[in-house]
């Protein structure tokens, strides 16, 4: 029997194209939400959570943001929206959307957390903060996140020793 996988991207991408009302390639937009997919991922190689929550925290915890600034309701809207989509777009069990559910209602708390998958998701989220000119604090990650961190500081730093102006592409 063939395994069906848990997650329709290409339903759940579209979904959310007609869900999400800011630009699609904005600063909340589908290219962080990739950024956090694969920071994510790479965190899941080397630690304990779960990749389908994190995978799933990557395309969601945006998704109902209404500016790109000040939007405290958008962790817990988007959250919510999630407990909709389960069994449509992606199938995980109770546990795994409960962790889904805690990781995108507080993303956006500034909170650490004892569990790695959830610990996972915001670590992901904030070491894409680079994108805004924020360096990520390490007080606020974990211990793996934020080696990832300083080697994307050295990095960017290497770019711009190399090439002058830095070249985003591929690092931010
Ligand atoms: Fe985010």
């Amino acid at each position: 029997m063939k395994h069906k996988p848990f997650l329709d991207k290409k339903g759940l991408i579209k979904a959310l194209e007609g869900h999400f009302t800011l630009e699609w390639t904005g600063l909340h937009g589908a290219p962080h939400w990739a950024r956090v997919r694969s920071y994510g991922l790479e965190l899941c190689g080397l630690c304990d959570a779960d990749r389908q929550v994190v995978e799933l925290f990557s395309f969601l915890h945006d998704c109902c943001r209404q500016n790109d600034l000040h939007d405290p309701l958008h962790g817990k809207k988007a959250a919510d929206f999630a407990m909709t989509l389960n069994s449509v777009y992606f199938r995980v069990n109770n546990r795994q959307m409960e962790m889904l559910y805690f990781a995108i209602a507080g993303h956006s708390d500034g909170l650490l957390h004892h569990d790695p998958t959830i610990q996972t998701c915001w670590d992901a989220d904030r070491l894409d903060l680079v994108r805004l000119g924020i360096e990520p604090n390490p007080r606020y990650l974990s211990r793996l996140a934020a080696t990832i961190a300083m080697k994307n500081r050295q990095s960017v730093a290497n770019l711009r020793l190399e090439s002058g102006p830095l070249r985003v592409q591929g690092i931010l």
